[in-house]
């Protein structure tokens, strides 16, 4: 199932219900999507849900943003210019999965084989003039999420 996101202000405000699902939970997030998908856009919103006043920079360059909001700690990662997936090593990937922290990482595809496949995936694809997003929450996460946006986690999404 989706769900059609008119404009920049459903793309936030989902977010925002979001923020509410992930609230206290741990783990991976895939955020697929082309360039321009408004995967940013979402993190901006979900970090709004989940309390953060502050400016919400797209890690396009520092491939890593990290927050801590109300006690929960958020990574926000875009790995579009990761050359290599080995480079999160790097990045100190291991560190981060500690099972306390939530990932949010854009561009997951380059860093497979590394990346643990996701708790959540989101992907996003362009709708003119919006967007169509889908959800697929893998079964330890499906409670609390919202039916009308969930597909069933696909077969290679395979749960750690
Ligand atoms: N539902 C929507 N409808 C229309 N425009 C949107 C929607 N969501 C986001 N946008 C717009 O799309 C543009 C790109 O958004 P964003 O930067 O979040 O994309 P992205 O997927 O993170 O891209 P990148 O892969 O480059 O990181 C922004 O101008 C944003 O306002
Ligand atoms: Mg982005």
């Amino acid at each position: 199932m989706t769900r059609y996101l008119a404009t920049e202000a459903d793309q936030l405000a989902l977010g925002e219900d979001l923020a509410r699902m992930l609230s206290g939970r741990s783990g991976v997030v895939h955020l697929r999507g082309e360039l321009g998908a408004g995967k940013t856009t979402l993190v901006r919103g979900l970090l709004r849900g989940l309390g953060y006043s502050g400016t919400v920079r797209s890690p396009t360059y520092t491939l890593i943003e990290p927050y801590e909001i109300g006690g929960e700690r958020i990574y926000h990662l875009d790995l579009y210019r990761l050359a290599d997936p080995e480079e999160l090593e790097y990045l100190g990937l291991r560190d981060l999965l500690d099972g306390e922290a939530l990932l949010l990482v854009e561009w997951p595809e380059r860093g497979a084989g590394v990346l643990p496949a996701p708790r959540l995936d989101i992907l996003i694809e362009h709708a003119p003039p919006g967007r169509r997003i889908r959800l697929s929450p893998c079964p330890a996460w499906q409670e609390g999420f919202d039916d009308s946006l969930v597909q069933q986690c696909e077969p290679h999404h395979i749960i750690l």
